[in-house]
């Protein structure tokens, strides 16, 4: 490892499972965490995607890894999932909850499907893998488990309130992994980013003039890079942030904060 790398290694070299982590968010937050000389293991409905991630993280920063294709829609591949990756990390510290669907549905198109497609992967996922994840969690020293949320669950949006509801779920969530998890030594925390540039956001910043919409909305007149985010989430699963826990992190380029 160079030297400027390893001042930046506080704590933990466990391994990190980061679901949804073959794309934007999850991609850059396994970015971060390997060039701190984590082991990491990709869980992502996209098995190319999660390979190609996988294989060039080992490449550029010679750290273990594993890719796992896996539906979070359900519960039932779970523990398969699980299986693989021990055999590739056999200690896991850490959990980032990266994987997230968002569909337009105001209230008067929701059905029973689209509410669940979107609550099964942001929020039932997280508890379910989280619960697949506590003998590892409370074995290994310093665990520490982030789930991605959104400005959303502050803000809601009437296109989106499923997904406003499972982003909003999810900081309940935290906070009561948090409490429960505390005794034995694990953190529990959430992100909040704002408008991110990920294939996420692509559809909606091609309808003309939204960009320009978004960015006005910021206090830095910018979207954030995937990274900006990354590296919040590798804070949070250091020892930097050995007292932080049942909590979100913004980050948002200040759009909440020019709304209140
Ligand atoms: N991009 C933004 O502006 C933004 C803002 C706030 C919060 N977020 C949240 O950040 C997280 C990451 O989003 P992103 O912007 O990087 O999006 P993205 O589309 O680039 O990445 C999401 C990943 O989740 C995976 N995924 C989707 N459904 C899955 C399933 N059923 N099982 C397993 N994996 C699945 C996808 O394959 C993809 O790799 C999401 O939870 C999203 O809601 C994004």
């Amino acid at each position: 490892m160079l030297p400027a790398m390893a001042s930046m290694t506080v704590g933990p070299t466990t391994g990190v499972v980061i679901t949804g982590g073959a794309s934007g968010i999850g991609e850059a937050s396994a970015i971060a965490l390997a060039e701190v000389g984590r082991p990491i293991a990709i869980w992502d409905l996209d098995g190319d995607k999660a390979e190609g991630v996988a294989r060039s993280l080992k490449e550029r920063f010679d750290v273990a890894t594993v890719a796992v294709q896996i539906d979070l829609t359900g519960s039932d591949a779970i523990e398969a999932a699980l299986e693989v990756t021990h055999g590739e990390l056999p200690s896991i510290g850490a959990l980032v909850h990266a994987a997230g669907v968002v569909q337009v549905a105001p209230v008067d198109d929701l059905t029973e499907q689209s509410w669940s497609a979107v609550l099964d992967v942001n929020l039932r996922a997280h508890a379910f893998v989280v619960q697949s994840l506590l003998p590892d969690l409370c074995r290994n020293a310093g665990s520490a488990v982030v789930g991605i949320a959104s400005i959303d669950a502050m803000l809601g949006h009437g296109a989106i309130p499923a997904y406003c509801a499972s982003k909003a779920g999810l900081l309940g969530l935290t906070r009561s992994l948090a409490d429960h998890l505390a005794p034995h030594g694990v953190r529990v925390n959430a992100v909040c980013p704002g408008y991110v540039e990920t294939p996420m956001l692509e559809l909606a910043l091609s309808v003309p003039g939204l960009r320009q919409n978004l960015e006005r909305q910021t206090l830095l007149g910018r979207l954030a890079r995937p990274e900006e985010v990354g590296r919040v989430v590798r804070f949070l699963l250091s020892d930097e942030a050995s007292y932080v826990t049942a909590t979100e992190l913004v980050v948002d380029g200040g759009v909440v904060s020019s709304q209140r």
